[in-house]
């Protein structure tokens, strides 16, 4: 049987995301032994899991090093990288925002100061709205930007809203649903159409079942 090479984001939906593959017939018990190993394979099933950053899950993928995986809209958004978006898993829910602190007025005139992760995201964005923008990018902890005046507003993900809010940061704009998707390389998808679409379809109604 051919191997399937399944990139998946560590964390907590990378969790939950393996039980579904479990569900799908694609289990691998050794997964959930308590250890810092990185791959893990079953070669009954013929399945095979990496655990990744999941900001580089679809690096894998889009190189063929994962057939499949699991990224969230927000990267695909920013990276566009050249793979299969095949189903939207409807978890991993958040919204992109544009946040800044609560007396933040925006003076038109100016140039706008956005800080982010996400530059290709928020540039388009303020392109749409007609905007001129300066760009910082970050890498982490956006939302200390405003707070010491590096920039006028952040452009980053708000999921429960707890980091704005212990930061005294508000939301302006939401302008963007994100929730993870998977994802297939599109070479490899004609490899293994077979088991990737059985995989696809199962991960559909365990969606459609939440
Ligand atoms: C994301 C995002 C926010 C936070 C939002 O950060 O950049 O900081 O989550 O979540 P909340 O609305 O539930 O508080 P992440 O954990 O990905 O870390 P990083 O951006 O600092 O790398």
């Amino acid at each position: 049987m051919k191997m399937l090479n399944v990139a998946l984001p560590k964390g907590r939906l990378g969790e939950k995301v393996y039980d579904m593959f479990e569900k799908a017939g694609f289990a691998c018990p050794s997964i959930k032994e308590n250890n810092r190993k990185l791959i893990f394979e079953n070669e009954q099933v013929g399945v095979r899991y990496f655990w990744v950053k999941p900001s580089d899950v679809a690096i894998y993928v889009e190189r063929g090093s994962a057939d499949v995986g699991v990224a969230g809209k927000d990267i695909l958004d920013e990276y566009k990288p050249d793979v299969y978006e095949l189903l939207d898993m409807k978890m991993g829910k958040c919204d992109m925002c544009v946040a800044a602190k609560a007396d933040f007025k925006d003076d038109r005139s100016r140039t706008l100061t956005v800080a982010t992760k996400f530059t290709n995201i928020a540039k388009a964005h303020y392109a749409s709205l007609g905007r001129d923008i300066d760009i910082i990018h970050l890498n982490g902890s956006i939302e200390i930007a405003p707070i010491l005046g590096l920039s006028d507003v952040i452009v980053d993900i708000v999921e429960t809203g707890t980091t704005l809010k212990e930061n005294n940061l508000v939301v302006v704009e939401r302008f963007m649903p994100i929730s993870a998707r998977l994802i297939a390389n599109k070479a490899n998808f004609k490899f293994k159409s077979e088991r990737i679409e059985k995989l696809m379809s199962s991960l559909a109604i365990q969606t459609e079942q939440k």
